[in-house]
């Protein structure tokens, strides 16, 4: 069998010296990100302020409008920020708790960044959180998401994937829940965008947020924030700033009068490099296609997971394709070591507390590297070649 995804490897420059299995944390750099830091470059350098005119004041929206298609949402619902946790302060700063509607609701397997933002906002007890429980540290049980969720509950911030385990969440029926009592979601979408094909329209999320670190192969400094029409002339965010309002350039004094669309939901002068160096994987990741990536990895996932178990290791991520994104997660004894002395010898792949060795193939895999790095971890630990690093921790 052809895999045809396989022509962008000579797209991804990493690829040409390593087993790159690390897409859940840091995907493989495009080789046309070159051209975009240049572009950005070029803009600066030749036309100086005038750039601002020329497309860099627009683009946390018109760049948004280049992620919607991969997570499902229409034009002018997308803008660009620098981070998760800058877009969660954001959402949380539009509302006021009410004694009888202040409580929020996620997992304790939430992403924690995510978490440090609401347990900052609910120590002085305006807001309440009720974090539900996993019994195994790698799924949620849907019917205890669903019954935290009550008449109190203002907002839902949860994963669409687990970033430890790879657990998809059942994102719908937990909007349905959540709408029924008059509570609003935020969907992290950072570990399902472009990886796992989705439409927040179709969920109906009031919220979503990610970045283009992994699965997009974006680079740092270009989250994202998705807001259902619905909220963009209601909500009135706190977290705020002049690209924000109505008219920046009429540079009004007082108070801000928000714009009456998407881009009240800016704050100040955007990541203009990093802005432009995501564009190289979006285009890529828009070129293929999400549900041919999900196809791919799926198969890719569903082989790895075969391979570690006959190699005689313990697969923690869900077995079944449909709950799960598009990382494998493998438990084994000494999980910071073994990690380190993989990378040492260039099959990048890395280690979470609680859910072992996380290991992701992307379109640019080779089912090939999936043997490879099997192996090569066996002879890891038969040798007992992880032992010089037995004092590793988790990091990256
Ligand atoms: C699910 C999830 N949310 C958020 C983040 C990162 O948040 P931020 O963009 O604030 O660094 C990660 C990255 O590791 C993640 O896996």
């Amino acid at each position: 069998m052809t895999d045809e995804l396989l022509r962008w490897r000579k797209e991804f420059p990493i690829l040409e010296k390593t087993v790159y299995l690390i897409s859940h944390s840091l995907g493989a750099m495009p080789r046309a990100t070159y051209d975009r830091l240049q572009a950005y470059a070029e803009a600066w350098a030749t036309r100086g302020v005038r750039a601002w005119a020329e497309g860099w004041w627009e683009m946390p929206l018109t760049v948004g409008d280049e992620i919607a298609p991969i997570i499902g949402a229409p034009p002018n619902t997308v803008a660009m920020h620098q981070n998760v946790s800058i877009c969660q302060s954001l959402i949380l700063s539009c509302f006021e708790p009410q004694a009888k509607r202040n409580k929020v609701v996620y997992s304790e397997l939430n992403f924690p960044s995510v978490m440090y933002v609401y347990e900052a906002h609910a120590r002085d007890g305006r807001f309440r959180i009720e974090t539900v429980k996993s019994d195994d540290g790698i799924t949620v049980p849907l019917e205890r998401m669903l019954a935290a969720i009550d008449e109190e509950t203002l907002l839902v911030p949860i994963s669409h994937v687990l970033f430890k385990s790879a657990f998809l969440q059942d994102a719908r029926a937990i909007t349905e829940r959540a709408h029924e009592v008059g509570a609003l979601v935020v969907l992290d979408t950072y570990q399902s965008a472009g990886a796992v094909p989705f439409s927040v329209e179709e969920m109906d999320v009031d919220f979503a947020t990610g970045g283009s670190v992994k699965w997009l192969c974006g680079g740092p400094g270009a989250g994202y924030l998705y807001v259902h029409p619905r909220w963009q002339t209601k909500l009135e965010p706190k977290v705020t700033g002049w690209m924000a309002h109505e008219a920046p350039f009429a540079f009004e004094s007082g108070a801000i009068r928000y714009a009456p669309n998407i881009a009240r939901f800016l704050h100040g002068s955007p990541s203009t490099p990093a802005i432009y160096a995501a564009q190289s994987g979006y285009r890529i990741i828009n070129e293929i296609g999400v549900e041919r990536i999900r196809a791919k990895s799926v198969r890719q996932t569903s082989l790895l997971i075969e391979l570690m178990e006959e190699a005689g290791f313990r697969v923690t991520s869900p077995r079944d394709p449909a709950r799960r994104g598009g990382t494998i997660t493998v438990a084994v004894e000494h999980a910071a070591a073994v990690t380190k002395e993989l990378l040492r010898r260039e099959f990048i792949v890395d280690y979470r507390p609680g859910a072992g060795v996380r290991i992701s193939p992307h379109f640019y895999t080779k089912d090939e590297e999936l043997e490879l790095v099997t192996r090569e971890m066996r002879q890891i630990i038969n040798t007992r070649a992880y032992a010089e690093h037995e004092a590793t921790t988790a990091a990256f």
